[in-house]
């Protein structure tokens, strides 16, 4: 079977989004279930202003509670030096800098522009260099953006290039709104995929309207095998109005498998985490 890669993101991009206060006792135990599962990586974490997203606050105290399992490794999103100083403290494997393909989406998210946040993402990635951390860098808006309707593959390609032309080891294509159609997705694919090899890209798709699924399938025979998902399909974007859940870990592995791909997770435990998942967003 063909090796393919599921980056749960539930603990982070799934619990920024929860109306309710979600304690710290519970995050741990959801990221503690989550790393019996067989995940390489989770992003447990985001270091961003307490401000902009208060459900993250308490990310420095769920870092220093879980019990990190060997061949795990805990990344977390920063945004800017002082994230990323944070995460560094809290012992994160990875660190992830996220930018977006339109200016609107850019102000709404982080409060300047595109090319200022690449700028601000210089330092980070020099300081994770120097520390020997991996950087991933996310593209958000690859399809559909909230604040300007469709959007220009030349767009996400160029800013896909130049996150990996600063050093990111990987870059996830984030198709925030959930609405994406799978041509869209293919025609954005085909235009990233002249700046940045198959192999260094991951697909983070949400499933507001049901067709994660299946934008996940045309990014396979494009060559990636990453895909980022949340278990229980938890999640959205705090700052992407209408979007809704990520597409459910569970059934990305499940798709995953149907087509051959072995992801190497113990699907019973991963039950387990959705059921945590669920459990936390009715509260
Ligand atoms: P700002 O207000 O322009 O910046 O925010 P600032 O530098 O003036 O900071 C404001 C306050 O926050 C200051 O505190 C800073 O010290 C503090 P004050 O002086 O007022 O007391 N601050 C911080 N505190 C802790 N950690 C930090 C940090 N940075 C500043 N790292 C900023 C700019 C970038 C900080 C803000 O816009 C922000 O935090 N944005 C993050 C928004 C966010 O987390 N969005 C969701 C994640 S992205 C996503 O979900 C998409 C993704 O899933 C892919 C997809 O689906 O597309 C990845
Ligand atoms: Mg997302």
């Amino acid at each position: 079977m063909v090796k393919a890669e599921i980056f749960e993101v539930g603990p982070r991009d799934g619990l920024q989004n929860e109306a309710g206060v979600i304690g710290v006792a519970e995050k741990v135990a959801l990221v503690d279930c989550l790393s019996r599962a067989g995940f390489a990586r989770i992003e447990a974490a985001s270091f961003v202003s307490p401000k902009w997203v208060p459900q993250m606050a308490s990310s420095g105290e769920v870092m220093a509670g879980i019990t990190p399992a060997p061949g795990v490794g805990y990344w977390a999103l920063t945004p800017n030096l002082k994230g990323y100083e944070r995460a560094r403290a809290a012992g994160c494997d990875g660190v992830a800098v996220f930018a977006a393909a339109t200016e609107g989406f850019s102000r709404a998210n982080l409060n300047c522009s595109v090319a200022e946040s690449l700028e601000r993402f210089a330092p980070v990635m020099a300081a994770a260099v120097a520390d020997g951390l991996p950087v991933r860098g996310y593209v958000s808006v690859v399809t559909d953006c909230p604040f300007e309707g469709e959007v220009d593959p030349g767009a996400v390609a160029r800013v896909a290039g130049a996150l990996r032309a600063m050093g990111c080891t990987e870059v996830s294509l984030g198709e925030t709104l959930g609405r994406g159609l799978p041509e869209r997705v293919d025609a954005m694919l085909a235009a990233v995929l002249g700046e940045v090899e198959a192999g260094q890209l991951a697909g983070h798709f949400h499933n507001t309207s049901g067709r994660a699924l299946d934008n996940i399938e045309v990014a396979l025979a494009r060559g990636l095998r990453i895909f980022d998902a949340a278990v229980g399909g938890l999640g959205g974007c705090p700052y992407a109005p209408g979007a809704a859940g990520n597409v459910a870990t569970e059934a990305v592995a499940e798709r995953l498998a149907a087509l051959g791909y072995d992801t190497g997770l113990d699907m019973d435990v991963v039950a387990e985490a959705a059921q945590m998942a669920r459990a936390m967003r009715q509260q």
